[in-house]
């Protein structure tokens, strides 16, 4: 970590002290590594929050914060503790002698010591700012610490009296993008681009799913990705109907689409783009229809996408422009505003347009204000635009008869901007023409 960086983590932690207020104390557990069979555990993925207030992905740590403590004092990361075996077995530890510097926290100890420290440390607040209902073992544990400083009452110790829950405060943090932030979520569109063109030159009737798969990942590893930030979805004619078709085993045919949703992390930030593109590289002139469709709503989503406009707005655009479309594709018949206000459209198009995008794929964030209002979108705020149309066999829909087993999706990454928006993932081929091109047909 460069000394910038640990600098934005202790501003960030700055901040969320001063929003915890006097009184308080915070603490964040790394969840558990998860065994997925005998000695082989899954791979591990640190909790967001502790990657936003500190940047440590190394499990067992645990972040602790406390804003009533002295300069020099407030904040403390546990780590594992050196230990040759261990890291001749399993890897190189940091160990909380070189975490201080390296994190640019105030004080750092081993794990180990966590039972032993835990207690004190909490007994000089009011309030514990810590989430719950995760992890049991977790919960219980806290809780014993909780009752260690209880019985310190008696003697005059001021002990935590209240659970609060931080993600009021890191979610509502983590919705506005810093510069640094912002940096990394270009990196991972611009890696997930390049990707998505790959796998369009690369696609031909014969092949499977599997292989664009491969492929996605294979453009993510080689350019040091973090990981995935979802399972890739690649889903080739009627697959592409299941909105989280993730089992990518099956032959892609001539004159069928495939639907491309994936995404890679760049230092644990997400990017999530979707592209539907011929298997041959020619739409068929009814495929052509639906996409066409699909693209305007999209575009007339993003139009929306500006300061003071709110989410509910982008989705209601790309309802209409949805729905005229159903309507222009004789699926649909009747009033627009009243197919609208009925919800016709949910047959072939049932989740909404957009997600906030961040550490998370679905990043933290709420979708409506403190008064329980639709959200106002402001400068930093980064939301995914994804609309589509889905013909399932499910659906016994006479008139959607024509169009059975296209599904299409096409989504792009869009940050907020005083002016208006960037669409982080513009550079991938979205027109009809530039999808034919970028597959060679
Ligand atoms: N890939 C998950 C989503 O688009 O929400
Ligand atoms: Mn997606
Ligand atoms: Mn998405």
């Amino acid at each position: 970590m460069t000394i910038e960086q640990a600098a934005l983590y202790v501003r960030r932690r700055e901040r969320m002290m001063e929003s915890m207020g006097q009184g308080s104390v915070g603490v964040w557990m790394s969840p558990p590594v998860r065994v997925r069979n005998h000695d082989v555990d899954y791979l591990y993925r640190q909790t967001s929050d502790i990657l936003y207030l500190s940047g440590c992905a190394e499990p067992e740590a645990v972040l602790v914060l406390c804003p009533e403590r002295p300069e020099g004092e407030r904040s403390v990361l546990f780590v594992r503790p050196r230990d040759v075996d261990r890291e001749i077995w399993f890897g190189r530890r940091l160990g909380p002698e070189r975490a201080r510097e390296h994190y640019g926290v105030d004080v750092a100890y081993s794990v180990e010591e966590l039972d032993k420290k835990l207690p004190d440390l909490l007994g000089e607040a009011e309030r514990l700012f810590l989430r719950t209902g995760l992890e049991p073992e977790q919960d219980r544990r806290a809780l014993e610490w909780l009752e260690q400083v209880k019985r310190k009452r008696r003697l005059g110790v001021v002990t935590p009296s209240q659970i609060v829950d931080p993600s009021r405060i890191t979610d509502e943090m983590r919705l506005y993008k810093d510069d640094v932030e912002l940096a990394w979520m270009r990196k991972a569109a611009s890696i997930n681009m390049a990707a998505h063109k790959a796998a369009m030159a690369a696609a031909k009737p014969g092949m499977h799913e599997y292989e664009l798969a491969a492929l996605l990942h294979y453009s993510f590893e080689r350019q040091g990705c973090t990981g995935t930030a979802y399972q890739s979805i690649v889903g080739g004619g009627e697959n592409a109907t299941i909105l989280h078709y993730t089992e990518n085993q099956d032959p892609l045919r001539d004159g069928e689409l495939v639907l491309i949703d994936a995404g890679c992390e760049w230092n644990y930030y997400a990017s999530d783009i979707t592209r539907t593109f011929p298997v041959n590289g020619r739409f068929t002139s009814m495929q052509r229809d639906v996409y066409q469709i699909v693209l305007e709503a999209l575009d007339a989503a993003i139009a929306v996408c500006k300061p003071g406009a709110l989410m509910q707005d982008v989705h209601q655009a790309a309802l209409r422009c949805l729905t005229q479309g159903l309507i222009s594709l004789k699926v649909l018949e009747g009033d627009l505003e009243k197919l609208l206000s009925s919800r016709a459209y949910e047959t072939f198009y049932m989740h909404r347009t957009s997600h906030w995008l961040g550490l998370d794929v679905h990043d933290a964030g709420g979708y409506y204000d403190a008064q329980g209002n639709h959200r106002v979108l402001q400068p930093g705020m980064v939301l995914t635009v994804e609309p589509g149309l889905y013909f399932h066999s499910y659906h016994d829909v006479q008139s959607a008869e024509p169009f059975r087993g296209i599904g299409i999706r096409i989504e792009d990454n869009i940050l907020i901007t005083p002016e208006g928006h960037e669409n982080l993932t513009l550079q991938t081929p979205r027109t009809i023409e530039q999808v034919e091109v970028a597959c060679g047909g």
